[in-house]
C-alpha cells in the first residue's frame, strides 16, 4: 500500500506513513473509530466515511508511533506537546431527578440520546471527544489536529448541542418526561496534550492545565441550557458569536475574579474580514500594484475576455482585503456575487456554492420554501426561458423540491454535473445582459463539490464577461496555471514603510511609541492581520491607552503573541510533514538564524537527509537561504514561526535542546569558543546544566561590560557606577532627596532558614536585632549550611524568636517549625540532633560564626572563575563573628522586582527568594539601588546606612521553598538585566544592595527614605 499523502511505500498494517507521517486511516465522523483509506462505510458504526473525511494526521511529536529523530523521546517528561486549545464541557442539569424512580435501561435510553446529541455536535465541527461520562462529555478543539479556528469550532458545536438538546428534550416532553437541559463551559487557554497508548494499538490524547479545570469550572457557572465562555473565548470571537456579560465570578483555584460570558447565539460575522469591518478598519496601505492587477482584469472580462484571478497569500496577508478595495470598483461594472468557503465546511456539501445561489437568486432567511422556490422559478425564466431545463436541479441543490420527476431518471453522479453545468450556463447567461463578477474566498477549504463546480466554470469563462476572482492561502492547488486569462497575484507582506504607515494610522505619531511600532513590525514581519492583533491586544491588556493620543502605559520589553496570531502559525507548523516539524521546533530552539554543520550537528541527521527537510521549510516560506558566520545557513522568515515553534515544546524538551545545542556549538567551533560566549550562556543557561550557564553567564557578563567600556557604552550593561560621595561624613545628616518609604521589614533568625515578616524592628550596627544569629554549621568542614544540596530542606524551616530580641542582651529562645508541621526549641538539648538527623550530616547550632567559616557557592556563581569551586569566608563586609554573607542589612526596590517580573513574567519574583531585610517601595526605575552605591540614607527618624555594595546573586534565588518552585530562570533574569562589575569578585548578576549602619534606630514600615549628605 502508498501513503496516501505522500505515496511512500507503507508496510502493511502499519498506521502511519514512515515517510512523511500522515495516518492511512479514516476518522469515522460518527464515533470516531478509524478506517483504512478506500473504505466507504465505518466498520464500527456503519456511518459513511466517504472522500470528504481527510485523514487524521497527528502532529510530529504527538505521534507516538512516529520514530524519534533529534531526541529519543523514550522520557515520559518530554512527550507531548505544548498547545492552545479549545476546552468544552457539557453536561446535562440535573440528570439525577431525570432519571429519578427509573429503571436504569429507561434511563439510559433517555439520557444516551442526549449523550450521543453532545458528541455528534463535537464531532460535526471535527473537535476530540476526551472523556464522557454518566451524564456529561469533555472534549477539545484544535488538538490532537490542529484547527486555527479552534474556538470558534468548539462555541459553533456549543450552540449546535444546545439547540439539539432543546429539540430532544421537546421530543421527551411530549412523551412526559421530564425536560433535559444541558450546561456548557468553554474555555481557551495553553495546556499540554500527551498521547497516551490505551492498548489494542489505540491512543488518546489528555490535555492537561489549569485552562482545562477553568473549562470545567465555567460548566458549572453556566445559566441552564446555556454556554458560558471565559473572557480569553470572547476576545477570539467576538463577532461570531453573540455575548452577554454575566459579570465577575469567583472560581475554585483562580486567585482573581473570573469574567464569565453567556453565549447567546451566532453573530452577524462570519469571515475575519466582517469581524475586520465590525471593528473598524485600518487605513489600507500599500499594495499599488496589486490594485492595478485586478482593474485590469476587470476591464479585460468587460471587454469579452472572461478572466480568472487567483490571489495567494498566508493567511492574514490582506488577500480579502485587497478583493474588498476594488469592490466599488467592481460593482460599477455589473453584478458581483460573493462567497466564501469556511474551515470547518470541508465536508458540507457544497457550502459557498449555496451561498451563492442565495445571494444571486435574493434568498432570504425569513423565506418560506414556497417564496424561496417561487424566486429561483422566476428569477431563471425571466432570465431566459431556454434555462427551464436546469431548474430541476437548482431547486434540487437549494433542496426546494424538484419540480418535475426529471431527477428519478438519472443517477446521482450524473445529476451532480447536470446541476454544475446548469449553473454554469445560467452564470454565463446572466453576463450576457451584465458583466458578472464572482468572488470565490478561501479556497483551501474549498469541498469537492463546489471545487468541481469552479472546475468547469473556469474552462467556460474564457469569453464570457465574468470575472472569477479567488484566493486562498499557499497550500492549495488547482488546474487553472496553463489558462491564458488566469492571473495569479502573489501577495507579499507589507514592505518597512507600508507596515510603518500601517501603524502610524493605528497609534498616531506619538514619539513615546516609536520603539514599540519598530518592535511590532520586526515581529509580525509585515503581516497586517498580526500587527492589527497585536496592537489590540495592547489595547485590551491595558498597556496602550488613549489619551487624548494614544500612550504607553507601561514599559515594554516583550510582545506577547495574541492566541489569534499563535491558533494561524502553530495550524501552519503541523500541517508540516513530522519530520520536518521536528526539525523546525529543534532549529527554533537554535535561534533566528543558524549555520548548516550546526543544524547537522544538533539533529544528528545526515546532511542529505537534512536538505531535503529544510527544502520543505523552504518551500513553507518558513526559513530562507542565508550565510551564517561565513557558512551556508537558513533565518527564519519571521520571528513569530520561530517563536510559536519554540513555545510548542515542552520545557523538558527544550532543555535538553538547549543543552545539546551547547555541546554542538562547542563542537563545530572548537577553536572560536570566545565568539561563542554569550550564545553558549545563553543555550546553557536554558539547560539542564546550569552550572555551565552560569559560567558562561558570568563570563559574557564580563566579556560584555570590556565591550562597552571600549565604547564608553556603560549604560548597555548597567554598570555599576562608584559614587563620588562615597566618603562623606555621617554625621552631616543634610536630606538631599527622599526615596520612597518601607514597604516590608523581614528577619531570618537562622542563617539559610525562612525568614519572618516584621512591622517595625530596630537596627544596631550589626544589623537588625535578631538577624542572622544562628547558623547551623557543618562540624567537620567548617562550613554553613548554605551548600546548594541541602539548602534547598533549609528555606521550609520556619524559625521565629519566642519574645523579641533586644539589641547587647541574650539571644531568646527561637523556636523552629519544621517541615512536617512539628517544632523544635532551640532550648532544647535534642535540638542540633533533630536538624542532623534530618539533614544526614552533623551539624551544630551556633550563636557566633568561627573564623574561617566558609560558605560554599557552586562553580562559578560568585569570583567570576571558570574553573574554581567557589568558597568565600563569611562576613566580608559585616561584622566579625556575624552570619552575613557581606554586608549586615541588605535593601531591594520594589521597582527591581517588578520589572523582573516583568522581563520574565513565568517566573515568580517573590521577596521570600531574595531575602532583604528591608523592601523599599519604589517607582523608580529597575535597579535603582545600583545608583545608591556609595550614599547615605536615612529611614525614619534614627536610622542611617551607607549602602555599600550591590548584592551578587546566586544559585539560592533560584531554589525551591514552600510553594515557590525552582525555578533557574529568576537568576537567568536577572543576569539578562543586571550584570555589576564587584572588583574582585568579578562581574556577576546583581539585585539589591548591601549597606552598613552608620546610626543605629528603630524602623518601621511605611518610614520615608532619605538621601543625606
Ligand atoms: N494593505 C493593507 N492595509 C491595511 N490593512 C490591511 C491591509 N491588508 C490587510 N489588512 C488588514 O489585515 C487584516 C487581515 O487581512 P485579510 O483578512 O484580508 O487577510 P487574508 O489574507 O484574507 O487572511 P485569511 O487567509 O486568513 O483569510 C484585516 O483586518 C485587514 O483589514
Ligand atoms: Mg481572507
Amino acid at each position: 500500500m502508498n501513503c496516501i499523502q505522500c505515496n511512500f511505500e507503507v508496510q502493511k498494517e502499519k498506521r502511519f506513513c514512515s515517510e512523511c507521517g500522515a495516518s492511512q486511516f479514516l476518522l469515522c465522523p460518527k464515533c470516531n473509530s478509524k478506517s483504512p483509506v478506500g473504505k466507504s462505510f465505518c466498520a464500527d458504526c456503519g456511518t459513511s466515511i466517504g472522500i470528504a473525511h481527510t485523514p487524521i494526521k497527528p502532529p510530529a511529536s504527538l505521534d507516538v508511533d512516529q520514530k524519534p529523530t533529534v531526541i529519543d523521546e523514550s522520557r515520559d517528561a518530554i512527550k507531548g506537546e505544548r498547545k492552545v486549545i479549545t476546552v468544552l464541557f457539557a453536561d446535562i442539569k440535573g440528570s439525577m431527578e431525570l432519571i429519578e424512580n427509573l429503571d436504569p435501561e429507561d434511563a439510559r435510553a433517555l439520557v444516551e440520546p442526549a449523550l450521543q446529541l453532545m458528541i455528534d455536535a463535537v464531532l460535526h465541527y471535527d473537535g476530540y471527544v476526551v472523556q464522557t461520562t454518566g451524564d456529561g462529555i469533555f472534549a477539545m478543539f484544535g488538538a490532537p489536529v490542529v484547527h486555527e479556528d479552534h474556538a470558534h469550532r468548539a462555541l459553533y458545536a456549543a450552540l449546535r448541542m444546545q439547540g439539539h438538546l432543546k429539540e430532544y428534550s421537546a421530543r421527551i416532553g411530549a412523551k412526559g418526561h421530564q425536560p433535559i437541559q444541558g450546561r456548557v463551559g468553554v474555555h481557551t487557554g495553553e495546556v499540554v496534550v500527551r498521547p497516551l497508548r490505551i492498548g489494542n494499538g489505540q491512543v488518546e490524547y489528555t490535555p492537561i492545565g489549569h485552562s482545562t479545570s477553568l473549562g470545567a469550572r465555567l460548566q458549572t457557572l453556566a445559566p441552564v441550557g446555556s454556554i458560558a465562555a471565559s473572557e480569553a473565548i470572547r476576545q477570539l470571537c467576538e463577532g461570531s458569536c453573540e455575548f452577554n456579560d454575566l459579570g465577575l465570578s469567583r472560581v475554585k483555584g483562580v486567585t482573581e475574579l473570573v469574567k464569565v460570558y453567556e453565549v447567546t447565539g451566532m453573530g452577524k460575522q462570519r469571515t475575519r474580514m466582517q469581524r475586520s469591518a465590525g471593528q473598524g478598519f485600518s487605513k489600507f496601505v500599500g499594495r499599488a500594484r496589486e490594485l492595478d492587477a485586478l482593474k485590469n482584469a476587470a476591464m479585460q472580462m468587460q471587454a469579452g475576455n472572461g478572466q480568472v484571478v487567483a490571489i495567494v497569500a498566508e493567511a492574514g496577508t490582506g488577500k480579502s482585503r485587497l478583493i474588498f478595495e476594488t469592490m466599488t470598483e467592481i460593482r460599477a461594472t455589473g453584478n458581483v456575487l460573493e462567497t466564501s468557503s469556511v474551515s470547518h465546511g470541508k465536508t458540507s456539501y457544497c457550502l459557498p456554492l449555496i451561498e451563492l445561489l442565495h445571494l444571486y437568486f435574493a434568498i432570504e432567511t425569513q423565506d418560506d420554501e414556497h417564496k424561496r422556490r417561487e424566486k429561483v422559478i422566476n428569477k431563471i425564466t425571466g432570465l431566459d426561458p431556454k434555462l427551464v431545463d436546469i431548474q430541476p436541479y437548482l431547486l434540487n441543490l437549494l433542496k426546494l423540491g424538484a419540480s418535475d420527476d426529471t431527477l428519478l431518471e438519472v443517477d446521482e453522479r450524473t445529476q451532480e454535473l447536470r446541476t454544475w453545468e446548469g449553473i454554469k450556463r445560467l452564470f454565463v447567461r446572466e453576463s450576457i445582459n451584465r458583466p458578472l463578477t464572482l468572488i470565490f474566498e478561501d479556497l483551501h477549504w474549498i469541498d469537492d463539490q463546489t471545487q468541481e463546480f469552479l472546475n468547469l466554470l473556469a474552462d467556460a469563462i474564457g469569453t464570457a464577461r465574468i470575472l472569477l476572482i479567488v484566493n486562498y492561502r499557499p497550500e492549495y492547488v488547482h488546474q487553472w496555471g496553463n489558462k491564458s486569462y488566469f492571473t495569479q497575484i502573489r501577495l507579499d507582506p507589507l514592505g518597512q514603510s507600508a507596515s510603518t504607515e500601517m501603524l502610524g494610522a493605528m497609534l498616531g505619531s506619538n514619539e513615546q511609541l516609536s520603539d514599540l511600532k519598530r518592535l511590532i513590525v520586526e515581529k509580525s514581519s509585515g503581516t497586517p492581520f498580526f500587527m492589527e492583533e497585536m496592537v489590540k491586544a495592547l489595547f485590551d491588556d491595558g498597556t496602550l491607552a488613549h489619551d487624548g493620543k494614544v500612550i504607553l502605559t507601561k514599559k515594554l520589553d516583550e510582545l506577547d503573541i495574541p492566541s489569534s496570531v499563535q491558533a494561524i502559525l502553530a495550524a501552519r507548523i503541523d500541517r508540516l510533514p513530522s519530520q520536518a516539524k521536528e526539525i523546525l521546533q529543534t532549529i527554533a530552539v537554535i535561534g533566528r538564524e543558524f549555520p548548516m554543520p550546526l543544524i547537522v550537528s544538533v539533529t544528528g541527521i545526515s546532511q542529505d537527509k537534512l536538505e531535503k527537510h529544510l527544502k520543505e521549510l523552504q518551500g513553507g516560506e518558513f526559513i530562507y537561504e542565508t550565510t551564517v558566520l561565513g557558512e551556508r545557513g537558513y533565518i527564519f522568515k519571521s520571528a513569530l514561526t520561530q517563536d510559536v515553534a519554540y513555545n510548542t515544546l515542552l520545557v523538558e524538551r527544550r532543555k535538553i535542546l538547549h543543552e545539546r545545542i551547547g555541546a554542538s556549538i562547542e563542537a563545530v567551533f572548537p577553536n572560536s569558543i570566545d565568539d561563542h560566549i554569550s550564545v553558549l550562556a545563553y543555550h546553557y543557561g536554558r539547560s539542564n546544566n546550569i552550572d555551565l550557564g552560569m559560567q558562561y553567564l558570568t563570563h559574557s557578563g564580563r566579556q560584555k561590560l570590556m565591550d562597552a567600556r571600549k565604547t564608553s557604552d556603560l549604560g548597555s550593561v548597567n554598570s555599576f557606577i562608584k559614587s563620588e560621595n562615597s566618603d562623606l561624613a555621617p554625621e552631616s545628616h543634610t536630606t538631599v532627596s527622599t526615596i520612597d518609604s518601607v514597604e516590608s521589614i523581614w528577619r531570618y533568625p537562622v542563617k539559610s532558614m525562612a525568614g519572618e515578616q516584621l512591622a517595625s524592628v530596630f537596627v544596631s550596627d550589626k544589623g537588625i536585632v535578631g538577624d542572622r544569629v544562628y547558623a547551623f554549621v557543618d562540624e567537620e568542614s567548617n562550613r554553613a549550611a548554605v551548600v546548594r544540596k541541602w539548602a534547598e530542606s533549609f528555606l521550609n524551616y520556619h524559625p521565629h524568636f519566642v519574645s523579641e530580641p533586644k539589641s547587647g542582651s541574650e539571644i531568646p529562645t527561637l523556636q523552629i517549625v519544621m517541615p512536617s508541621g512539628e517544632t523544635i526549641t532551640t532550648s532544647n538539648s535534642d535540638v542540633e540532633e533533630r536538624i542532623s538527623t534530618a539533614f544526614a550530616r552533623k551539624l551544630k547550632l551556633l550563636a557566633t560564626a568561627p573564623p574561617g567559616l566558609l560558605i560554599e557557592v557552586p562553580k562559578g556563581t560568585l569570583g567570576g572563575s571558570l574553573s574554581e569551586v567557589t568558597e568565600f569566608p563569611l562576613g566580608g563586609g559585616a561584622p566579625a563573628g556575624a552570619f552575613f554573607d557581606y554586608g549586615c542589612l541588605h535593601l531591594i526596590a520594589s521597582s527591581t522586582l517588578d520589572h523582573l517580573q516583568k522581563v520574565y513574567p513565568k517566573g515568580r519574583f517573590d521577596v521570600r527568594r531574595f531575602r532583604p531585610n528591608i523592601v523599599i517601595q519604589s517607582d523608580a526605575a529597575a535597579f535603582i539601588e545600583n545608583s545608591w552605591v556609595g550614599r547615605t540614607i536615612a529611614i525614619g527618624n534614627e536610622l542611617v546606612l551607607r549602602v555599600s555594595i550591590p548584592c551578587p546573586r546566586c544559585i539560592s534565588v533560584t531554589l525551591a521553598q514552600d510553594d515557590l518552585p525552582r525555578d533557574p530562570g529568576i537568576l537567568r533574569a536577572i543576569a539578562e538585566q543586571n550584570m555589576c562589575d564587584l572588583g574582585d569578585f568579578g562581574n556577576l548578576p546583581c539585585a539589591g544592595v548591601y549597606a552598613e549602619v552608620i546610626h543605629a534606630g528603630k524602623i518601621q514600615c511605611g518610614d520615608t527614605l532619605r538621601f543625606v549628605e
